[in-house]
């Protein structure tokens, strides 16, 4: 192997595993609230009762039985995968305050505020 070879076969390495030290920088940020799509589905539609953070507290949920629950510390009662999430948002919680969402959200806008409400569920509560 010529020296000019192994220059360039190096030069090549070295910029490889500089984009993947970079990609793996960007993947391992946390993920803020801004990342998600269903953030201003959930503001406008599921705060008033489950609050904006998700802990349960939102101004129509207080006098509910039963009162919504706080997603991170109370973890989740229909299951907590998306796709169980996704099924209490399309079918409400019958003999709850809980409505089914089907009729209002489309499903794109369902996953989305599903992947929002398990975002809520993964912070860390003091
Ligand atoms: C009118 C009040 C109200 C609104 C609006 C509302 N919810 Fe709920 N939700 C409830 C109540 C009350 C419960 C708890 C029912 C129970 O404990 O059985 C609940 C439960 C849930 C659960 C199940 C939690 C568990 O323990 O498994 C999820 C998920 C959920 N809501 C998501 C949403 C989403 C997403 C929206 C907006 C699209 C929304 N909710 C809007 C009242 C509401």
């Amino acid at each position: 192997m010529n020296i000019k070879l192994i220059s360039v076969l190096t030069g090549s390495l070295l910029s490889l595993s500089m984009i993947i030290n970079c990609g793996g920088k960007l993947g391992n940020n946390p993920k803020s609230s801004k990342d998600f799509p269903g953030k201003s589905i959930y503001e406008a539609n599921c705060s008033p009762c489950h609050g904006m953070k998700g802990e349960g507290d939102g101004p129509a949920g207080a006098n509910l039985n039963p009162k919504p629950r706080n997603y991170a510390k109370d973890g989740f009662k229909y299951g907590s995968s998306i796709e169980e999430v996704k099924r209490t948002v399309v079918e409400g919680i019958d003999g709850t305050a809980m409505p089914p969402w089907s009729n209002v959200l489309s499903d794109e806008q369902i996953v989305q505020v599903a992947e929002y409400v398990k975002f809520l569920a993964s912070q860390s509560v003091e």
